[in-house]
Formats: C-alpha cells, sequence, structure tokens
C-alpha cells in the first residue's frame, strides 16, 4: 500500500490552520486525508481548534472550553493570513463532517483532551460520526490513551491511533494492548525497523509532522503507511517522484 498523505490542521503551511479554507486547500491538491483537533466548546459543541486557548489563532481571548459555539466561531482565525479574501473561523466538527461526506478524504480526528478531559466528548464525536455514516473514512487519535480505550469500548469497530512524542520499548504491542490498529509517533521515534514491526503486526504506522524534503522522502521509501504534514502539495510531489 502506498503511504498516504494527511494534511496536518489541513494545508497549514499556506492557509490558517484547522479552518475550512485550510481543509479546502489540502483537498484541492489532492491530500489523501486531513488531521484535525477537536475540543468541546462551554456547551458541549465539538469544536476545531489546536490550542485549549483561543489567543494564538484568533482574534479572541480566553479558553475554548469557558465559550460557547456561537461565540467561537464568531472569531476571526485568518487575521494573521490578511491576502485570504474569505472568512476564515473556527469550524464545528459537525460543518466540516457535512462538508468531508462529500468528498473522497480520510479523516484524522485528533481528540484535544490531555490538559481538559472534556466529559462525554467522545459519545459526541462517534455519535456525529456515525451521523454523517462516515465511520469507514475516520481515523481517532489522542495522546490521551484512555480516551482510545473509550472510544473502542462505545464502538469496536473504530479506528483508533496512539499519538505520542518519546520514545516506547514496543509500540506495536502497546498499540494492541489498548484495541489502537495504529501508531502516530513524532517523526524523530521513526526508524525503518519500527515501520517494518509494526506492519508485522498489522499496526500501521503514520508519523506527525514532517516538512522536510529528505525526510518525507525517507519515510516513502521505507513504505510508512501515512505521513502528517503542513505541506500536502510538497509531500504529494515528493510521493509522486518516488513512482
Ligand atoms: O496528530 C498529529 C499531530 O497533530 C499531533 O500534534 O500538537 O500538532 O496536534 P499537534
Ligand atoms: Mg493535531
Amino acid at each position: 500500500m502506498s503511504t498516504k498523505i494527511f494534511a496536518h490542521r489541513g494545508y497549514s503551511a499556506k492557509y490558517p490552520e484547522n479552518t475550512m479554507p485550510a481543509f479546502l486547500a489540502a483537498h484541492q491538491c489532492g491530500a489523501h486525508g486531513i488531521e484535525l483537533d477537536v475540543q468541546l466548546s462551554k456547551d458541549g459543541v465539538p469544536v476545531i481548534i489546536h490550542d485549549e486557548a483561543v489567543n494564538r489563532t484568533t482574534n479572541g481571548k480566553g479558553l475554548v472550553k469557558d465559550m460557547t459555539a456561537s461565540c467561537l466561531t464568531k472569531l476571526n482565525a485568518g487575521q494573521r493570513f490578511k491576502w485570504l479574501n474569505r472568512k476564515a473561523a473556527i469550524p464545528t466538527l459537525e460543518e466540516v463532517l457535512d462538508w468531508l461526506s462529500k468528498t473522497n478524504l480520510i479523516l484524522n480526528i485528533e481528540l484535544k483532551n490531555s490538559v481538559f478531559p472534556y466529559k462525554g466528548m467522545e459519545e459526541k464525536v462517534i455519535k456525529m460520526v456515525h451521523d454523517f455514516d462516515l465511520s469507514s473514512r475516520i481515523i481517532y487519535s489522542s495522546f490521551n490513551h484512555d480516551s482510545l480505550v473509550k472510544i473502542h469500548k462505545i464502538d469496536s469497530s473504530a479506528e483508533t491511533a496512539a499519538l505520542y512524542k518519546k520514545a516506547m520499548p514496543v509500540p506495536w504491542e502497546y498499540a494492541k494492548s489498548i484495541h489502537a490498529s495504529a501508531i502516530h509517533p513524532h517523526y524523530r521515534n521513526v526508524t525503518k525497523e519500527l515501520i517494518e514491526t509494526a506492519q508485522q503486526h498489522h499496526i500501521q504506522v503514520r508519523a506527525y509532522t514532517v516538512n522536510k524534503t529528505k525526510l518525507i522522502k525517507q519515510l516513502i521509501s521505507w513504505k510508512i503507511a501515512g505521513i502528517i504534514t503542513d505541506n500536502p502539495c510538497h509531500a504529494l510531489s515528493c510521493l509522486e517522484s518516488s513512482k
């Protein structure tokens, strides 16, 4: 199976991260999938944003968990991108799934629930995915591995992936122990041996966040399952030239 290219927070090298313009641009350049970050608003709506606070990426201030969805979606998430002649708001997960259902993209939903646990988040996200009939195209990932176990309990057919930053001794065994079908390591932890051994154990490897040409080409030559990158167009051209 050829390596799949996932746009990290959408085409975030050029567009405001985790916004519809970034997702549309990733789709337009031919990415196989999109990775995005989900949190819950004060009124329990799954919204797409990376940080626990809105300060870095929007013109607002405060924590996502303390603001209603209606407040959050009115913020400008594209203020640093003056050239962008369309609105870039914080999207809701519902909005993204509605759009995604009209494409053939794979979606990696990262649950950002390591700092705040967001009670009931897993149930809400899974229900929404089921309502759009998108289960077969979704990969759930999180640094909070208890959350992945919870997802498996709610939906045993859900594909889950363990995110991790620091090296693990036997990650494929660990993945199996939490019912995950994949590992999403930081790229520094990835070796040819890791990919090959994990694959022998039927565990897929997708590395994040890979932007350097040399590394992208190396991972493709090692037949990694997925590359999560800020610049999907560039990674796709590396993939094309490797054929
Ligand atoms: O899911 C891969 C990657 O997004 C994890 O790190 O901090 O960019 O969400 P982060
Ligand atoms: Mg992420």
